[in-house]
């Protein structure tokens, strides 16, 4: 029995370490598509593609549930794949949804009408992709008027954070830090709307300084998956537990080590 995780690459770890707290029986097959990452400079159709085969991967492997663990992919890929391409019996979640339900204090099933909210200056940090999207308005004009965001397209940081060089990681973040700055000196929240960016939390938070209050998504998300799973538990499907990549395994499974503080075995994507 198995729930599916995808990332492009090794963001959707953050998730998958925040649902294994929250759900530690819960038994989960990940899929990072390291050999394609990044995906946030990629064409949406390109990542629909991309997102549509790691997806079918997952549900040939017996999940019936998959989280997209991936914000660019979400914005890219997942109205389209939920209209058209996800089959009956098969759920494929997004992660924008949990965390602007955070953001705007709603519970779950919360259908009223936009209302106003405890910000209205919120940084949104994500990948060009997702920023060019404007998915994240989107969402939040469903459920809040009055707040205005500014996003700041973070070029640069998957792809660092993918080949392990945290130090240029850092000098990226802290410089799109300041660059939204510039445009948007106090928000009062700020979102950090890549999965990859937790493994960067500690330099968004201090280059925000204390007064900014950081959005981040695996916990959101991992509560969000125990409260699905407890209404639809038929979810939960079938399949051996386990981590898969479309890249090398050797490589990226020593990243994974170092990032999630314990050895992860990763196998190659047949
Ligand atoms: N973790 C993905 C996200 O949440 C990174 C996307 C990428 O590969 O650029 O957007």
């Amino acid at each position: 029995m198995a729930v599916g995780i995808f990332d492009s690459g090794l963001g959707g770890l953050t998730v998958l370490d925040a649902v294994q707290k929250r759900l530690p029986d819960l038994p989960l097959i990940y899929l990072g598509d390291n050999a394609h990452t990044p995906y946030g400079v990629r064409e949406p159709d390109d990542i629909y593609n991309l997102t549509t085969a790691g997806v079918q991967s997952l549900f040939d492997k017996g999940c019936d549930l998959v989280i997209l663990a991936c914000n660019t992919a979400s914005a890219a890929a997942l109205r389209r794949m939920q209209e058209g391409w996800v089959p009956e019996d098969k759920r494929v979640l997004g992660v924008f949804v949990p965390l602007i339900e955070a953001l705007t204090e709603r519970q779950w099933g919360d259908n009223s009408p936009p209302r106003e909210v405890g910000v209205t200056e919120v940084a949104l940090f994500a990948t060009p992709t997702t920023v060019s999207s404007r998915a994240f308005q989107r969402e939040l004009a469903f459920r809040a008027i009055g707040v205005d965001v500014e996003a700041q397209p973070c070029g640069g940081v998957v792809d660092a954070i993918e080949q392990g060089d945290m130090i240029l990681a850092e000098a990226l973040v802290r410089s799109h830090v300041e660059a939204l700055q510039r445009r948007m000196p106090k928000p009062q929240a700020a979102i950090l709307g890549c999965t990859h960016y937790p493994l960067v939390e500690d330099v968004f938070r201090d280059a925000l300084g204390p007064d900014v209050a950081v959005y981040s998504q695996p916990s959101l998300v991992a509560d969000s998956l125990a409260d699905y799973l407890e209404r639809r538990p038929n979810m939960i499907g079938s399949g051996e537990p386990g981590f898969y990549t479309s890249g090398d395994p050797k490589s990226v499974e020593s990243k994974a080590t170092l990032f999630l503080r314990r050895k992860i075995s990763f196998e190659t994507l047949e």
